[in-house]
């Protein structure tokens, strides 16, 4: 009797391939199913049946000996003959036990959701439901998880790029990446026409006017370019962007002059209305800062054969009755003296315009490697690779984490080599050159600290976020909030006390690799180390996401629009910074100003880099599955809202504005950092 009712167990296996066009594959497909109690015999599938993509082909799987509770199956390639070997896109297998009438009991789902090929050997998938290690009750589980981890760690090793600097992924090249990490920026290409045919014009611009004409040829519909070439001399327009244009984040509110600015009360009197004092506008919060601190005795590149010049500014601004902020006094190096003069606006228009442009340059510096390479780029490219280390898919933080760095390893890769390398863009055209970019990074890794990553903490730290203009500042603070909101419930969802975190040696592991190889174990930037409460792994993994995308976006979007009149934002300077005032003319300015060849190399780069990508997904628009039913859909489905109403939001408030904020709108908003 117990010996019929064995023979009858039977199950139906449905493998479903991938519904883009390049997801099926002509390779046989051998199946088995793993147990509690037994293994089934091994079946092989494709014999009259097509892996086409979207196709979904189910077989019948009677096993010799019941199998128990299904844990795993496990999928292997095997090459058809007489056909090319083609890597397989599965989406998902779904296994149902049938009843002995043959009608279907339960079904387990067994995500993949991965490019499978004929090298990887046996693959194994589980089903479909998310578990911390400490949940994990069956050993073969255990094992599978500690499996998939050495795997992972023998594949994605650390290696240092420059010293002092977050380690990156050992790859060199993308063959190497392997297709799950690999993706195609498709774009509808750029134009690129009118950037072209200048490659040997090593020489000043002749004029102005020739700049303009070169703007007016790549400026065709970018509006806020427009607007920033017809104010870019204006001084409240220059404290605009210290708020909201391409690095809104370095401008700080200050309770005294550095010590280290040679600026006394009286120089600054005449800025200010009638019976205000530099110290009653301290008190009342209106002084800001910006210092390029991290840029002092960085070393400058040659270019075209001429030493180019660095500064490391201090420039001291006011917030003004009527709402502007103006900048009111700049130094542009960091030590005082006799050679060092105080800029102020009260200096003959070439000087001010000068000193303010010296600004703008160390901004461009620290904007791109800062504020962009590091602050996202490399941020993400470390909480990927950890992921990858330390977390094992089934892990509920690996669902929530990899859609937003999956694209990092890619793009990271191909900045190593091409332009970050010998020949690239910051080698021929830029004044932060190769020995630069790496002395200016390892000075920036020792000084980020984790607050400066985290919104709130940020905009609190730099006492921003009140002024009425502060666009970045208060769209950042809403996309935060509604990620926080997100990441927090998702925690709850996963951990039912702060001791369940704790305990998490999965997690606990990955904050560590974290923490030693990407931020070098640095104590004093204040990086966790450990998690131990919900509240701090929600904290941080709200940092992670907002850093891939909503950050990304800010610092991203604006490049173009903002350095596509070069003046405003200069890559390099071909003379020293000025010793003394009254020694520049307009004219001179041309001859400080980055070459012609030199300006129209960084501006095709930027150009290249602001394709919009047609495959972009927008912030938290997930498709995996994962995020297709139960709490995770729920979650998804309440923060889609609300991104939803700050959308709404920022829209109303655009309204009003001559110039609108637009970087942070969620739907504009990339759901990881893929260029
Ligand atoms: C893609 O992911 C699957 C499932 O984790 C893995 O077996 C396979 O080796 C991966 N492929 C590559 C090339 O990394
Ligand atoms: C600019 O032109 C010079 C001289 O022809 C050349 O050596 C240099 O590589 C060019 N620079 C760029 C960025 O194209
Ligand atoms: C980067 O910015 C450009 C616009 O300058 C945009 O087209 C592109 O999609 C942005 N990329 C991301 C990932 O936000
Ligand atoms: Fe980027």
């Amino acid at each position: 009797m117990c010996y019929l009712l064995q023979m009858e167990e039977e199950y139906q296996v449905t493998l479903r391939t991938s519904p883009s066009p390049s997801a099926g594959t002509y390779n046989l497909v051998l199946v088995t199913l793993i147990g509690t109690r037994n293994v089934s015999p091994t079946i092989t599938v494709g014999d009259g049946q097509t892996f086409t993509p979207g196709s979904v082909i189910t077989i019948r799987l009677q096993p010799e000996k019941p199998l128990g509770h299904m844990v795993l199956v496990r999928l292997r390639l095997e090459r058809r003959p007489g056909f090319p070997d083609l890597d397989w896109h599965c989406q998902w297998v779904d296994v149902t036990r049938l009843g002995p009438s043959g009608a279907g009991k339960s079904t387990d789902r067994f995500h993949c959701d991965k490019w499978l090929q004929t090298a990887d050997g046996d693959v194994e998938l589980r089903n479909g439901h998310v578990y911390t290690v400490n949940e994990e009750s069956l050993n073969i589980l255990k094992n599978h998880r500690a499996q998939q981890l050495q795997t992972r760690q023998h594949l994605f090793r650390w290696c240092t790029f420059a010293e002092g600097i977050p380690r990156c992924v050992d790859m060199r090249n993308l063959q190497h990446l392997g297709p799950n990490l690999s993706y195609t920026h498709q774009s509808p290409g750029v134009n690129l026409q009118y950037l072209r045919g200048f490659g040997d014009y090593a020489m000043s611009w002749s004029s102005l006017e020739d700049l303009e004409l070169l703007f007016a040829y790549n400026s065709q519909e970018n509006i806020i370019a427009k607007f920033v070439q017809a104010h870019w001399k204006e001084d409240p327009f220059f404290g605009y962007q210290c708020l909201n244009g391409c690095n809104p984040l370095v401008l700080r509110r200050v309770q005294q002059v550095p010590p280290n600015m040679a600026v006394t009360a009286d120089m600054l009197h005449p800025f200010f209305s009638e019976g205000s004092s530099l110290q009653q506008e301290m008190e009342r919060g209106s002084i800001f800062l910006l210092d390029y601190e991290v840029l002092e005795g960085v070393p400058a590149n040659l270019i075209n054969g001429k030493q180019q010049y660095l500064a490391a500014p201090l420039c001291l601004l006011h917030y003004d009755h009527q709402g502007a902020l103006k900048p009111i006094a700049i130094q542009l190096q960091q030590t005082p003296g006799p050679q060092n003069p105080v800029f102020i606006p009260s200096d003959s228009e070439p000087d001010w315009l000068l000193a303010k442009t010296w600004v703008r340059c160390a901004d461009f510096q620290c904007h791109q490697l800062i504020s962009h390479f590091l602050r996202t780029h490399l941020l993400g490219e470390v909480c990927c690779i950890a992921t990858l280390r330390q977390l094992p898919e089934i892990h509920p933080l690996y669902q929530v984490l990899m859609p937003h760095v999956r694209t990092t390893l890619q793009i990271n890769i191909q900045a190593r080599t091409s332009l970050l390398a010998p020949g690239g863009v910051f080698d021929k055209s830029i004044g932060c050159g190769l020995e630069g970019i790496k002395v200016l990074l390892r000075r920036a890794t020792e000084r980020l600290h984790y607050r400066s990553l985290c919104v709130p903490d940020d905009l609190e730290d730099r006492g921003v976020a009140a002024l009425p203009n502060s666009y970045y500042a208060q769209d950042a603070l809403k996309v935060w909030a509604a990620l926080h909101r997100f990441v927090s419930d998702w925690v709850d969802t996963y951990y039912t006390s702060d001791s369940s975190v704790h305990q998490d040696v999965e997690l606990q592991n990955w904050i560590q690799d974290i923490f030693s190889q990407g931020f070098l174990g640095l104590t004093h930037t204040g990086f966790p180390q450990s998690f131990k409460t919900k509240m701090e792994l929600s904290k941080f993994v709200t940092m992670v996401i907002f850093a891939c995308t909503a950050l990304h976006a800010a610092v991203n979007f604006s490049q173009l629009d903002f350095n596509l009149w070069m003046p405003n934002s200069p890559a390099t300077m071909r003379r020293p910074p000025p010793q003394a005032k009254g020694l520049v003319t307009m004219q001179d300015l041309l001859s400080i100003l980055p070459d012609v060849n030199a300006t129209c190399s960084v501006l095709a780069t930027l150009s290249l880099l602001s394709q919009p990508s047609k495959d972009f997904i927008p912030l938290c628009q997930y498709r995996e599955e994962y995020f297709s039913s139960g709490p995770p859909k729920r979650l998804v489905e309440a923060l889609q809202k609300e991104l939803k109403s700050i959308s709404i939001d920022i829209t109303k408030r655009n309204r009003f504005l001559e110039l609108p904020y637009l970087y942070l709108y969620p739907e504009r908003i990339e759901n990881s950092v893929a260029i």
